[in-house]
């Protein structure tokens, strides 16, 4: 019966998602309150034309989900059939997003970033303003800070690290590596790891016991055309941009690592926003994260990935329900994040392997880092949903990145006190 129902609904699908406004789009919380419930809803997912942003495997968490207005009635039809539960979240997404767009557009130019120096955490910054920023960082505090282009992403951006040190000299200490951005649409995330390069390079004497003995390498933004993408036209992307067919754009970055590539929670169509890649590290922004991981084995201890949203400190497997063996290491490193977020904004972070807390995926970042270059330590941290979801105010930036730094401090101070 379910089947058939959403056969019908993929009937009515065949609209891409291209260049929207998003005008009349609904978001939707829908509850799963059973194993049923809960299938309907993955049955669902399979529609490219419904947006799902969440979809947690616990009962009772609910999903929430972008619906475009030729569906609305009909989902919401198919939901009153099998009786789930469901609440309408935002009515008009697009008319939202038009004036979020101009709230970040008037915050960069009441407060502009600061032509000589400094980064503002009022609005989102462009792909160019936070590379200006990490090269201004390497000329103002030139002992401490490196950076380097990684490489370029399909489209010719830079991607570039920052490597931040004490500038005692020592080139062979472990490293804590960061990354984010890898999906496109999570604006928070990058956000994220700027406060982290802001308070390591220019809050460096509160911050020095974090640099004794580990070197911080950082890579702000992973999938840089999907992130400017997200700015000029598709404001909810979430993949790269390197064309696979004539109409079908973009690989998950975090489904195209080659380990157990392909096996679950990706997809092989390539319209899906879950889409693995035409093989295992198919694309260019990946084989940097990839090169790079591998270049730190060894004194890599500590893998950070930042996304959003949900509030989740997850750690591998994210492709099987079983736990690696030292999962009691990785564990205590995320639940020392969770603790030092509760207790200074009393926000509240679920900790537990992504499998079995969210939902198996594999060729993510995070299960390679782990695996292949033998990060000890591998996390992969879920910011909070801000507005409905992957677009916080302006206002939200600032405390929600400074609450994240807390828990990034918390986990690399557990991770240094350990290796
Ligand atoms: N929301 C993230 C994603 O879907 C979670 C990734 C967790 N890691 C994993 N290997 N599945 O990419
Ligand atoms: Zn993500």
């Amino acid at each position: 019966m379910i089947l058939k129902v959403c056969t019908l609904l993929l009937v009515f699908s065949a609209a891409a998602l291209a260049g929207e406004s998003y005008d009349g789009y609904k978001i939707y919380d829908i509850n799963a309150r059973n194993d049923f419930e809960k299938q309907l809803l993955l049955h669902l997912q399979n529609n490219a034309d419904l947006d799902f942003f969440d979809l947690p495997r616990a009962l009772n968490k609910p999903a929430r989900v972008m619906v475009p207005p030729s569906m609305h009635v009909e989902l919401e039809k198919i939901l009153r059939q099998f009786h789930l539960q469901f609440e309408l979240v935002n009515d008009d997404f697009g008319a939202t997003l038009k004036r979020q767009q101009l709230e970040n557009q008037s915050q960069r130019l009441i407060v502009p970033r600061d032509q000589s120096r400094g980064v503002s955490f009022t609005a989102f910054l462009r792909h160019a303003e936070i590379n200006a920023y990490l090269d201004e960082l390497a000329r103002t505090y030139p002992s401490r800070v490196t950076v380097q282009v990684a490489g370029k992403s399909y489209e010719g951006r830079d991607l570039k690290t920052i490597t931040i040190t004490n500038g005692d000299g020592n080139a062979n200490k472990n490293v804590i590596f960061l990354d984010a951005g890898i999906h496109a649409r999570e604006w928070i995330a990058p956000a994220g790891a700027l406060y982290v390069i802001q308070q390591l390079v220019e809050n460096f004497v509160s911050n020095a016991a974090l640099l004794k003995n580990y070197d911080w390498v950082i890579l702000p933004v992973v999938n840089p055309d999907g992130y400017e993408y997200t700015h000029t036209n598709t404001r909810m992307w979430r993949k790269t941009r390197k064309p696979v067919t004539s109409s079908c754009y973009g690989t998950d970055g975090n489904r195209n690592f080659d380990y157990h590539w392909g096996e679950v929670g990706a997809s092989t169509l390539s319209c899906a926003d879950t889409y693995r890649g035409q093989s295992a590290f198919s694309e260019p922004e990946t084989q940097i994260v990839r090169d790079l991981l591998l270049s730190l084995t060894g004194r890599g201890k500590f893998y950070l990935t930042l996304h959003s949203y949900g509030n989740y400190l997850l750690y591998p497997w994210g492709w099987t329900s079983e736990l690696p063996s030292s999962w009691t290491d990785l564990d205590e490193v995320a639940k020392a994040g969770a603790a030092a977020i509760k207790s200074a904004t009393g926000t509240a972070y679920t900790v537990g392997s992504s499998t079995n807390v969210l939902y198996a995926a594999a060729g993510g970042s995070d299960d390679y880092a782990f695996a292949v270059a033998k990060f000890p330590i591998s996390i992969t941290m879920e910011l909070p949903a801000g507005g409905s979801g992957f677009d916080p105010t302006t206002a939200q930036i600032k405390p929600f990145v400074e609450e994240t730094w807390l828990g990034i401090k918390a986990m690399a101070e557990k991770v240094i006190q350990k290796y």
